[in-house]
C-alpha cells in the first residue's frame, strides 16, 4: 500500500488525476474503473482541464463504472450514468461505445450482473480502478458484511442509505431505488491497480480503521491492504488520526 499525502481537496484531486493521466498516457487503450460520489468530482475536473489543454486523449480508453441503481433509467438525473456524463464523459473525447455502466433498467438481476462481468472480462479486466470510501468502509455498494469473493451482484440498500439518499428524490423515500448493481470486491481486487481517494475530517476514522486496522468483511475497504498495487491519496484531514 502506498500512501500519498495531499494538503487539501484540490491537491488530492490533482495528485489522483496525475496517477490516472499517467495510466492513460502509458496505455492509451487502458480500461479505467470509475466511481461516482462527491470525492472524485475534483479529479474529473482536473482531467477535463488537462484534456482541454491537449495533454490527454481519451479516444481509446474504455470505462467501466462501479455501480448503478437498479430501476433507474439512464436519463434519470439521479442515475450514475447521468452523473458520469455530467461530470466527466460529456467533456472529453471518450468513445460513447466504450462507456460501460450496469444497466439499471434491466430488472433481471442475474442476467445483468452476468452481462456486466462478461463485459469486464471481454475488455481484458480493469487497469486502474478509482474508488471513494463510505463512512462505514463501503466501496462501490459493497456494504459491511459483503462477501469478499463476489463479482457483480445486486444489493438491497440499507435503510440508512435510503434515508440519506431521499434528499435527491424530492425527500420522498418511496422514489429512492431500493436496490443497486455493484461490482463486487472480487472484481475490484482483480483490477491491476487500485486508487482510493478520501478527504475531510469526517473520513479520518474510517481511513484509520480500513487501512491501519484488521482486514475484515465488516470494513469492506480493508481488503485493499492485500492488493499488490494499491495507492491511497488523502488530504491532511482524512489522515489526521494517523
Ligand atoms: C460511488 C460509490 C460509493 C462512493 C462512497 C463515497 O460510485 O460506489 O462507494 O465512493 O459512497 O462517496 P463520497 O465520495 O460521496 O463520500
Amino acid at each position: 500500500m502506498k500512501i500519498i499525502r495531499a494538503t487539501d481537496y484540490k491537491d488530492m484531486s490533482r495528485k489522483a488525476a496525475n496517477i490516472i493521466s499517467a495510466q492513460v498516457i502509458m496505455k492509451p487503450n487502458c480500461v479505467l474503473g470509475l466511481a461516482t460520489g462527491s470525492t472524485p468530482v475534483g479529479i474529473y475536473e482536473q482531467l477535463i482541464d488537462w484534456y482541454n489543454k491537449g495533454d490527454l486523449d481519451f479516444s481509446e480508453v474504455t470505462s467501466v463504472n462501479l455501480d448503478e441503481y437498479r430501476g433507474l433509467r439512464r436519463e434519470d438525473p439521479q442515475s450514475y450514468w447521468h452523473f458520469m456524463h455530467e461530470h466527466f464523459f460529456d467533456h472529453i473525447n471518450i468513445d460513447p461505445d466504450r462507456i460501460n455502466l450496469p444497466d439499471g433498467t434491466n430488472l433481471d438481476a442475474e442476467e445483468e450482473c452476468r452481462r456486466y462481468d462478461d463485459i469486464i472480462h471481454a475488455v481484458g479486466g480493469v487497469d486502474l480502478q478509482l474508488l471513494g470510501i463510505g463512512h462505514d468502509g463501503h466501496i462501490g455498494f459493497n456494504e459491511p458484511g459483503a462477501a469478499f469473493e463476489l463479482g457483480t451482484h445486486c444489493v438491497d440498500l440499507k435503510p440508512e442509505t435510503i434515508e440519506a439518499n431521499k434528499r435527491f428524490f424530492d425527500g420522498n423515500e418511496d422514489l429512492v431505488p431500493k436496490q443497486a448493481y455493484t461490482m463486487g470486491i472480487k472484481t475490484i481486487m482483480q483490477a491491476r491497480k487500485v486508487l482510493l481517494v478520501a478527504n475531510g475530517k469526517d473520513k479520518a476514522p474510517i481511513v484509520k480503521q480500513a487501512f491501519f486496522g484488521p482486514v475484515t468483511p465488516e470494513v469492506p475497504a480493508s481488503i485493499l491492504q492485500m492488493h499488490p498495487d494499491f495507492t491511497l491519496v488523502c488530504d491532511a484531514d482524512a489522515l489526521s488520526l494517523l
